[in-house]
């Protein structure tokens, strides 16, 4: 999708934040959420999931939540499926985008969605046929699974292969644990813009070992434009040991401002978003670093008097 700006930001705190915080928010409060993240400039926001509740009670009040903001203007709205039964359902409640999940690693698949990866395959293939909704595939465990390890790039090439083939033209490439490292990810990303170049690739990447932001720099470089993070630095797989929070939207937005790269996002009212979650998630550790220090006194926003090719421009006070 098209935004006017030099890259998207996927915003997914209310889906991968909330799947992994336990307690379960109201309705209004989850609508409240989605709400001020639009307000915040944000053009693409993952609501939820339409899972099992079993799997993930959290999202059993999908449906209603869908309801409370689906009539927002200037916004897409995704949820997560894993099957068929997930993608009607969300069609039904007026959800236009998908995000289709299934996992590079058999394993992880087998203990995410409790189906192969044929299975997985099969079920997007009729979802593809049958359902008019744009489908967007996130691929889980891309970059490493905790139960196999890392992944080769050819086996990655390979599943891409099998998606770009049935028409798919959006795909997140994951790193479900926070097991990506720079190197890696432009060895994989070069990979899959020069193979599937009718491909529009998005990158998700959690910050368990604190290279998320630099995974995403590395990515931004080799000519990736679309990025997963979630507010605040929520997130998580429940079915994956040892997965931690996203990559904090704060953090990448304020990386990219920074940088003279446009995101379209005010980050006084993104900042305040975390406010909010942290009034009524109070247990909730908000990992986002911009968060936790909040901007500098002389933030540098207007990169007409220096770089980028020149020297950045040094206000008299620095705050350090
Ligand atoms: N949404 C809601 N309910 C669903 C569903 C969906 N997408 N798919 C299946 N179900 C229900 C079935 O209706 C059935 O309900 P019943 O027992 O009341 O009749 C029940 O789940 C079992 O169906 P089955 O196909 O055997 O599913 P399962 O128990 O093997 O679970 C998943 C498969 C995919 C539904 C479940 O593992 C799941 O929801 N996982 C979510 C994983 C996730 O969100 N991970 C985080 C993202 S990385
Ligand atoms: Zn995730």
């Amino acid at each position: 999708m098209k935004t006017g700006h030099d890259v998207a930001i996927i915003e997914v705190g209310p889906r991968d934040g909330l799947q992994n915080v336990a307690a379960f928010m109201e309705t209004a409060q989850k609508v409240s959420l989605i709400r001020r993240l639009a307000a915040s400039g944000l053009k693409e926001i993952q609501a939820g999931a339409f899972v099992s509740p079993r799997a993930i009670p959290q999202f059993r009040d999908m449906k209603e939540v869908v309801a409370g903001i689906i009539s927002l203007p200037k916004v897409r709205y995704s949820t997560l499926v894993p099957n068929l039964q997930g993608a009607r359902e969300a069609v039904k409640s007026g959800i236009e985008k998908l995000i289709f999940f299934f996992s590079l690693s058999e394993s992880h698949n087998l203990n995410n969605v409790r189906q192969t990866k044929e299975a997985s395959l099969k079920g997007l293939e009729v979802i593809q046929r049958d359902l008019a909704a744009e489908i967007c595939v996130a691929l889980a465990t891309v970059f490493g699974c905790p139960f196999e390890g890392y992944m080769t790039t050819d086996h990655i090439l390979k599943d891409v292969d099998k998606i770009a083939n049935m028409g798919i033209k959006e795909i997140t490439l994951c790193d479900t644990v926070g097991f990506a490292n720079p190197r890696q990810v432009e060895e994989i990303t070069v990979a899959c813009l020069r193979d599937f170049p009718e491909v529009a690739f998005a990158v998700h990447f959690h910050n368990t070992r604190g290279l998320g932001l630099a995974n995403a720099l590395r990515a931004y470089d080799v000519g990736i434009r679309r990025f997963d993070a979630a507010v605040g630095g929520l997130g998580g797989c429940p079915f994956a040991p040892g997965a931690s929070g996203n990559v904090a939207t704060e953090d990448l937005v304020f990386m990219f401002n920074e940088m003279g790269i446009q995101t379209g996002i005010d980050m006084d009212a993104l900042l305040k978003v975390s406010t909010f979650l942290k009034e009524i998630l109070p247990g909730v550790i908000l990992s986002s670093a911009v968060y936790q220090a909040g901007l500098p006194k002389t933030q540098i926003t207007d990169w007409s008097c220096g770089a980028p090719g020149g020297d950045p421009p040094f206000p008299a006070h620095q705050d350090w």
